[in-house]
């Protein structure tokens, strides 16, 4: 199944990756109680690691989101689990996997926005400039990553390869498929 699949980013780099933004993130957010916000599911892997690299007390909370007319990327956003926690007054952290055109972080926050935080910033894992349609400020970035179709450590290409400990690219992107 993985024979296709080649190396882009190793578990090791990663990990390393991750425990630095998560020490940079608790210096940031002392005595700031943030609430980490990420978007299911391609999330879940990074958030699970940068959670446990933070060393300050925060929440976690989900948003589960459906994107129309662009197949897995772009387009227009739906959510259809909204968070659990209030965050007017909050500091929010919204944690991403990936930022491509960057059209969906930019509804989301727009949408997080109108709720009045005390404070709403962003950490991705990766981030894929060249593609990048919405400009938004990014605090946290793990790697910048180029134009190929990148499936592991949470990301899917028609839900498979999520479990994956690394990055790796597939040789061609995937056909449009409704995804989440
Ligand atoms: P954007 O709105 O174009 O920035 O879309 C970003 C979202 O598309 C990410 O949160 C991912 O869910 C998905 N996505 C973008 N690029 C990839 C990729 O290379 N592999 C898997 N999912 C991706
Ligand atoms: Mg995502």
């Amino acid at each position: 199944m993985n024979n296709n699949i080649s190396l882009v980013i190793g578990e090791d780099d990663l990990q390393r990756r991750v425990r630095e933004l998560g020490a940079e993130i608790s210096r940031d957010y002392a005595d700031r109680n943030p609430i980490l916000v990420a978007v299911l599911k391609g999330s879940f892997v990074f958030l699970a690691d940068l959670a446990r690299a933070i060393t300050v007390p925060v929440n976690i909370d989900f948003m589960a989101i459906t994107r129309y007319g662009a197949g897995t990327r772009g387009g227009v956003v739906r959510i259809e689990k909204d968070l659990d926690l209030a965050i007017t007054g909050r500091e929010v952290l919204f944690v991403e996997d990936i930022v491509d055109t960057g059209l969906t972080l930019a509804y989301l926050v727009r949408s997080l926005q109108a709720r009045e935080p005390a404070g709403l910033a962003v950490c991705t894992l990766l981030d894929r400039r060249v593609r990048r349609l919405a400009n938004l400020p990014i605090r946290y970035t793990g790697f910048e990553v180029p134009d190929r179709f990148l499936v592991g450590y949470g990301l899917d290409s028609r839900e498979n390869y999520r479990h994956l400990p690394f990055l790796g690219a597939l040789p061609e992107e995937p056909k449009p498929a409704k995804q989440s």
